[in-house]
């Protein structure tokens, strides 16, 4: 892999991504110059920033560091969203359940191009809780042209009740064109397991199709979504900071276990130009 930074080492991720680590004992994330950050994270669609000296002590520090990276995407809570689990959670988000894939932003009126994510406090190796990721631009590039013909005529809807600072009703065609590039990408929120324990479970109708037809839809994209030539399951250390690329992307969450000390921080970053849901219903 070519080395854009001569500031850190880069190696590549597998099976995408690429991680950078410091090549001094006090070399920090603030000062990598985050116009080649931006361009690495549209190429390889994930960066793990792992290692360095903290910056990132507060939430406000973290906030300044994001604007950096483009207008931010602002919630009812402000920037930074903290994920960690509450004993009196009323949406999975906020429990230690897993998590489906999707899209960050599915919702609202703009969808983000960039999570950021701080991780605070990580649980232990052995605790779960690891956030996944599926490459859907690099699956859509190679899956079969029957199959991809077959997924392009897919429109779902999806109901969640807003009980924490998302919900709806959306409806998207399960492949779109990436706004900025000649890719392709999936728009796809994996429906909850059935007999797992799960806060505001979310409904997933896909049109026109039988209810056969939808399990078998549902069985095949889960085998590709976490197919070894697409799938990351990112194990967090204190520190690390991970900046995902939310257009190409979905991710979601190992369950992990309850009253370990996980959390994560996430900012969203805004495309530019601004990226428009056109799911809104
Ligand atoms: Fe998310």
């Amino acid at each position: 892999m070519v080395n854009y930074l001569s500031e850190c080492v880069v190696t590549a991720n597998n099976p995408f991504g690429v991680i950078l680590t410091p090549s001094h004992p006090f070399q920090r994330i603030i000062d990598l110059p985050v116009d080649t950050l931006r361009a690495m994270a549209r190429q390889h669609q994930l960066l793990l920033l792992r290692g360095f000296k903290s910056d990132f002590v507060d939430q406000s520090e973290l906030t300044r560091y994001a604007e950096q990276w483009g207008d931010i995407m602002m919630w009812p809570f402000g920037a930074v969203l903290n994920i960690r689990e509450y004993s009196d959670a009323k949406d999975h988000i906020f429990d230690s359940s897993y998590v489906p894939m999707h899209w960050d932003g599915m919702y609202k009126p703009t969808i983000p191009e960039f999570q950021i994510f701080h991780c605070v406090d990580a649980p232990g190796q052995q605790n779960g809780g690891r956030t996944d990721f599926s490459n859907t631009k690099k699956l859509l590039a190679e899956v079969d042209a029957e199959l991809l013909s077959y997924w392009r005529n897919i429109v779902i809807t999806y109901r969640i009740e807003q009980v924490a600072h998302y919900g709806g009703k959306v409806t998207s065609s399960l492949i779109e064109s990436h706004p900025y590039s000649d890719a392709l990408i999936m728009r796809y929120n994996e429906p909850a397991v059935a007999d797992k324990r799960f806060i505001n479970r979310h409904v997933v109708e896909c049109h026109d199709m039988s209810e056969a037809e939808q399990d078998e839809l549902h069985r095949t994209l889960h085998g590709f979504l976490y197919d070894e030539r697409y799938y990351y399951s990112h194990q967090w250390q204190t520190g690390d900071i991970v900046i995902a690329d939310n257009l190409s992307l979905l991710h979601g969450r190992e369950g992990f276990i309850a009253n370990t000390p996980r959390h994560l921080q996430r900012v969203h970053i805004q495309a530019s130009p601004v990226y428009m849901n056109k799911a809104l219903q």
